[in-house]
């Protein structure tokens, strides 16, 4: 449930976004912009309570300009829907706006030139919680090199918001077994965010 606002508030977050993406599209920061299709921003609500952070746009994304609709995003799209969430009433981006060639992992220098689009999502959308979807996306937003493994099943604080850490979709497609503890991570995240902001967490009521 998204906190009382008036109409003025989200209006301005949604301007101060698209302002933001018209400054961001044409970036020539780094050489992935060089095989791009589509400069991939990010989408949803403008003034989300819960945003998503995952790693690059792969090619479906590419191709459409949108984060997550390939088959990983299908998977986070359930993930999404079996904590309550609509994707319409979430915050959706990535770290890396444009994708890397063959999917590789990102390079620090891409990471760096890449990360004052996502400081400025966030600014503006001023989530109070935050998913991040694997390793790479984690030790990109924290500075360090741990393994998902220490760094998922408790809230971590960076700057102002409260982060959760969680398998990437694409791993749990090459690893079903693993779905078993990003569900964990969910229910965890959701107990959290119903404390913060008083949703009601379907995560709450299923096993
Ligand atoms: N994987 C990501 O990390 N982000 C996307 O947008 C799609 C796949």
């Amino acid at each position: 449930m998204q906190a009382i606002m008036s109409g003025e508030e989200r209006t301005s977050a949604s301007r101060e976004l698209t302002l933001l993406f018209e400054r961001a599209k044409g970036c020539r920061q780094c050489q992935i912009a060089e095989s791009r299709q589509n400069f991939v921003f990010g989408e949803g609500n403008a003034q989300a309570e819960f945003l998503v952070i995952g790693e690059a746009p792969g090619a479906e994304e590419d191709a459409s300009g949108r984060p997550f609709v390939g088959r990983s995003g299908q998977l986070l799209d359930k993930i999404l829907q079996a904590a309550g969430f609509s994707r319409q009433e979430v915050y959706i981006c990535n770290i890396l706006k444009c994708r890397p060639p063959g999917n590789r992992n990102p390079l620090q220098g891409e990471i760096e030139s890449c990360l004052p689009w996502l400081l400025g999502q966030l600014q503006i959308v001023k989530p109070k919680v935050i998913l991040i979807l694997g390793k790479v996306a984690a030790n990109t937003i924290f500075g360090n090199k741990l393994s998902l493994g220490a760094m998922r099943g408790k809230v971590t604080r960076w700057k102002e918001f409260d982060c959760f850490i969680t398998y990437h979709p694409a791993a749990l497609l090459r690893n079903p077994e693993w779905k078993k503890g990003c569900w964990e991570d969910i229910q965890l995240m959701m107990g959290h965010y119903k404390k913060l902001c008083g949703k009601n967490s379907a995560a709450e009521h299923e096993h």
